[in-house]
């Protein structure tokens, strides 16, 4: 359903697991970029009506998760601390086209959203299949399920502003540079990316 050209190997779960704190970590900075960059998009394309409605409840719903998994961590007695150069992010925004029309970069950026909460989706659901703690496999489930619909609501948004040839074109370009991007590093203990 997702697309993605590279999977994560399943014993990433395992080695995962054994890190939780930094993967809770790192996770929680990533419901909180989530989060930012729906207000970005609010604001860079707040002419644009279904956009809006569609994405702000999501800033809602992704500051839920931020704070849902910061609840772990307090139970766990794990701080926030700074959060750290995000690699894999940084390098999908480069590829971005350069001086694009505005139209091209709403697709870019509804593609990127798409792209990340297809492989947030695709991670947990590897650590809830993987893991051994059946809290910590439900917990991650939930997540799951949560960023599927997240992926296509962001998908859906590009057809409805774009033409399903323009989308469909430039996603296969998108999917293939997340593979390229992905390669270079392995599926990291620490991190959700
Ligand atoms: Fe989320
Ligand atoms: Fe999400």
């Amino acid at each position: 359903m997702l697309h993605l050209k590279l999977p994560t190997d399943p014993r990433w779960a395992s080695v995962a697991e054994l890190s939780l704190e930094y993967i809770l970590v790192d996770h929680a900075w990533c419901e909180q970029k989530a989060a930012t960059s729906c207000i970005s998009l609010i604001i860079q394309f707040s002419d644009k009506e279904e956009l809006v409605n569609q994405v702000t409840p999501l800033v809602t719903e992704e500051w839920g998760h931020f704070r849902t998994v910061l609840l772990e961590m307090e139970k766990r007695g794990i701080p926030l601390a700074r959060p750290r150069k995000d690699e894999y992010v940084n390098q999908m925004l480069a590829f971005h086209a350069k001086g694009a029309s505005r139209e091209q970069k709403l697709l870019d950026q509804l593609l990127t959203c798409a792209l990340i909460e297809a492989r947030s989706c695709e991670r947990f659901r590897v650590l809830s299949l993987g893991m051994t703690d059946p809290y910590m496999r439900e917990f991650y489930h939930r997540f799951m399920v949560s960023e599927a619909g997240h992926y296509t609501l962001f998908m859906n948004l590009a057809e409805h502003y774009l033409p399903r040839e323009r989308v469909r074109k430039r996603w296969e370009e998108f999917l293939e540079r997340e593979k390229e991007i992905l390669a270079t590093f392995e599926p990291h203990p620490h991190r959700i990316h």
